[in-house]
């Protein structure tokens, strides 16, 4: 008899010892199973502010002119965070873009041969002086910056 006296004092201290470990697992699985929904929703959100803020960055750059290859010439530069594309046409006027091809996302380029702008992903074209669409699946123009020449530098600001 003495054994179970024991035996059930044994027991009644180690039944709430499982349910805490039981309680604390359940917790640990539901603080898990929160995070695995949570993060993608926290993601899908985040994102969009994320890039404003990258985009919002700087709000212009002066590149000096004597840095910069003759008419009829692009340089690619990083406006922010995202890639940019200054165009100096051969008729001695400039323009500039972003260089994010608003289809996916891809890098466009300058083709002076072609008088275009190229997308490699898709073929997505666009218009050198312009940034619209030419044609392809880009559902809109590439986003135009604000280009001003003047006291030996070339700026680009947003506008
Ligand atoms: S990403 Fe440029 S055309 Fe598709």
């Amino acid at each position: 008899m003495p054994e179970m006296e024991t035996t059930g004092l044994h027991l009644a201290h180690t039944a709430p010892k499982r349910r805490d470990l039981l309680q604390l697992g359940m917790g640990a699985f539901a603080a898990c199973y929160a995070g695995a929904l949570g993060y993608p929703v926290y993601r899908y959100l985040a994102t969009p502010s994320t890039r404003a803020a990258a985009e919002g960055e700087i709000s212009s750059l002066a590149i000096p002119t004597k840095d910069l290859p003759g008419p009829g010439t692009a340089t690619m530069f990083l406006f922010g965070s995202q890639p940019a594309m200054l165009i100096h046409h051969a008729d001695n006027s400039w323009v500039a873009f972003n260089a994010v091809c608003t289809h996916l996302g891809c890098t466009v380029g300058f083709e002076p041969e072609n008088k275009r702008i190229f997308c490699p992903c898709h073929g997505g074209v666009y218009d050198m002086h312009t940034g619209a669409v030419v044609s392809g699946p880009p559902p809109k123009g590439l986003t135009v910056y604000k280009v001003e020449a003047a006291n030996g530098n070339v700026t680009v600001s947003r506008t």
